[in-house]
């Protein structure tokens, strides 16, 4: 095979260094030892600078990801000849290379390499400001589909002036596109007449491409897109103009180099001719599975749902996780009617500096970091600054009340969200925690059942299914449903288990103790909800392989012994173990004197 080295297409960023560095990767390289995805690689992880990065508002896709939405667009169903295809902001032109192999395979397979050449390169474009960028993704186009030469149209442009945004999306009728997450700032805001609608990058180039009305389009976009409100508008849009509807929540830290919060737009059947239903598909990736989607592409999950789309549409395009239990518990009272949340204390100078260790003239004992907060645990107390002139907002709070205290923001990563621990002694706590306090009078008791109910599975769900990822909403917990009455029995578990909780020598000995105690409080606030065995189970599935905020190790319920099917109350009953008296138990004989009745009966 032809060994041709690498071109110099005329180096655009020039700083001496980057110039230097890339000169020798080109004379090191050959195009029959480097594919287009090594090339993306070292453009990624070498060649793009955090200045770059944070001008250009760069945040490379992965290979997987680009993949990932090409081959969901179903690009087969259309005639080749009909594809346009563009990707605006193309970086290092990933989803290009994508859609180039695609479309390929599309073509016939007595064409000329020559032919198929010449018709890729009408139907894939790219548009990009960096024009270092701009000769990386044309050398990633040559390598994908080598030995062809040049003649792939990547611009360089600058796609915010104008209407150059607009006119292109209209040129093109498959839009694939990573656009900048960041908000424009004053000097782009004086400069960019398209800012006249929005601040937001991500909004005004989903925008233009739904101004457009292309066949198809696969989207990055900051994660709030799911569910938030700043992107209502634009999911409503979405839902009027297309058939097929995927989100993907892509995990956190799925984009290298940059820490950023992503998802996946994935839309094809544009309505008309389609119907008026819309299949949706809600995918997520698991924190454990990111590498392996990274690599193949692998998801973890995915709901689907079609449904009719009415005139004024919803845009409700994510199907919540757990969708059957949220629908199941919508009548169930909600815990805003027993406690109101209310925020913490914020102080007029550095916040972390609003604590002392000691007591001192105008501090009082309150908590303020929720960093090693844990379940029905409050953590150590120190003194907070409580003198009236420090204090922005959360003075005057009625402090000496009973109240629960919760975290404001997430416990972990996974669906274990909230851990909720009563407080008698009149704490103080800091905008880290929530303070809920009764509606009307509660005795402890019920406190410490509610404090169970926080703390058990499904309010962990419904914060994890409904509050953003970081932080946990006051509206959210208000929402939480909860059982329609408190078992009695709940509370004797809890105090059990806080007696041997605040014992240190038996957090040493008794582990095993502990975990059977908070699986029994599990139990009996899963039995309060009366879930059906297979909702419960859905339920306790969707806390697999997660680490719980507690203060004593504990694995995940076992949820196949003894046998599989049952409910957690049913399970730790005992009634059910093999070699238990369960049939003594059940089928008791029927008293003599109904035995009598229902014998009259039979006769
Ligand atoms: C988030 S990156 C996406 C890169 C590539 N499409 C990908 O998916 O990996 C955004 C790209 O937009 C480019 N960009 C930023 N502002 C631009 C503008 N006004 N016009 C054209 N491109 C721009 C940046 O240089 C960067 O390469």
């Amino acid at each position: 095979m032809e060994v041709r080295a690498i071109p110099a297409l005329g180096l655009g960023r020039s700083s001496a260094p980057f110039r230097a560095a890339w000169a020798c990767l080109r004379q090191g390289i050959s195009f029959s030892n480097i594919s287009a995805d090594d090339l993306a690689f070292v453009y990624e992880n070498t060649l793009i600078t955090p200045e770059a990065r944070k001008l250009f508002g760069t945040h490379s896709t992965p290979r997987q990801v680009a993949e990932y939405v090409v081959q969901r667009l179903d690009l087969h169903q259309h005639r080749p000849e009909e594809l346009q295809i563009y990707e605006p902001f193309a970086g290092a032109g990933i989803f290009l290379v994508s859609a180039l192999r695609h479309l390929r395979d599309l073509l016939p397979i007595d064409w000329t390499d020559q032919r198929r050449h010449d018709f890729l390169v009408h139907h894939l474009a790219g548009d990009e400001i960096d024009p270092f960028a701009c000769e990386v993704a044309t050398l990633s186009l040559i390598l994908a589909d080598y030995p062809n030469h040049n003649g792939w149209h990547i611009r360089e442009a600058d796609l915010f002036e104008q209407d150059a945004l607009e006119k292109q999306m209209r040129a093109h009728n498959v839009i694939l596109c990573n656009p900048p997450f960041e908000a424009f700032n004053p000097k782009e805001r004086s400069r960019y007449p398209i800012t006249a609608q929005t601040y937001s990058k991500p909004v005004a180039v989903l925008n233009a491409a739904l101004n457009a009305h292309p066949l198809a389009l696969g989207f990055v976009l900051p994660r709030p897109f799911i569910l938030e409100k700043q992107f209502a508008e634009q999911r409503r849009r979405i839902e009027q103009l297309y058939g097929t509807v995927e989100l993907v929540e892509l995990p956190d830290r799925a984009f290298g180099a940059s820490v950023i919060e992503a998802a996946l737009l994935i839309a094809s059947d544009s309505r008309p001719p389609a119907p008026a239903v819309i299949t949706l598909r809600s995918t997520e990736i698991a924190d454990r599975d990111r590498s392996t989607f990274l690599k193949t592409g692998k998801t973890t999950m995915q709901r689907r749902l079609v449904r009719p789309v009415a005139e004024d549409a919803t845009g409700e395009l994510w199907i919540p996780p757990l969708a059957s239990l949220w629908q199941y518990v919508d009548s169930y009272p909600r815990l805003g009617t027993k406690l109101q949340p209310s925020r913490g204390l914020e102080w007029t100078y550095d916040q972390t500096k609003a604590f002392s260790e000691q007591p001192q003239p105008g501090f009082r004992k309150g908590l303020h970091s929720a960093r090693r907060f844990r379940q029905f645990v409050l953590g150590r107390p120190v003194w907070l600054d409580y003198r009236r002139e420090s204090v922005r907002r959360g003075y005057d709070q009625d402090w000496d009340n009973p109240k629960l205290i919760t975290n404001a923001g997430r416990l972990s990563r996974g669906p274990w969200r909230i851990g909720a621990a009563l407080d008698t002694e009149g704490l103080l706590y800091s905008q880290q925690f929530f303070g809920l306090w009764p509606e009307r009078p509660l005795s402890e008791r019920d406190l410490l059942a509610l404090a169970a109910i926080l703390n058990g599975p499904v309010a962990n769900a419904f914060i994890a299914v409904h509050s953003p990822a970081k932080g946990i909403r006051t509206s959210a917990i208000e929402q939480i449903p909860i059982p329609p009455s408190l078992p009695d029995q709940l509370t004797d578990f809890v105090a059990e288990y806080l007696a041997l909780l605040g014992n240190p020598q038996a957090l040493r000995d008794n582990d095993e103790r502990l975990a059977v105690l908070l699986t029994q409080i599990d139990a009996a606030v899963l039995e309060a909800y009366d879930l059906s065995p297979r909702l419960e189970q859905q339920l306790l599935e969707y806390f697999q392989d997660t680490e719980r905020p507690v203060a004593h190790p504990w694995a995940h319920w076992d949820v196949t012994a003894p046998t599989p099917g049952l409910r957690l109350a049913e399970r730790v009953s005992g009634r059910f173990r093999p070699h238990g008296d369960w049939i003594a138990e059940v089928f008791r004989p029927l008293p003599e004197r109904e035995a009598d009745l229902l014998r009259e009966l039979g006769e």
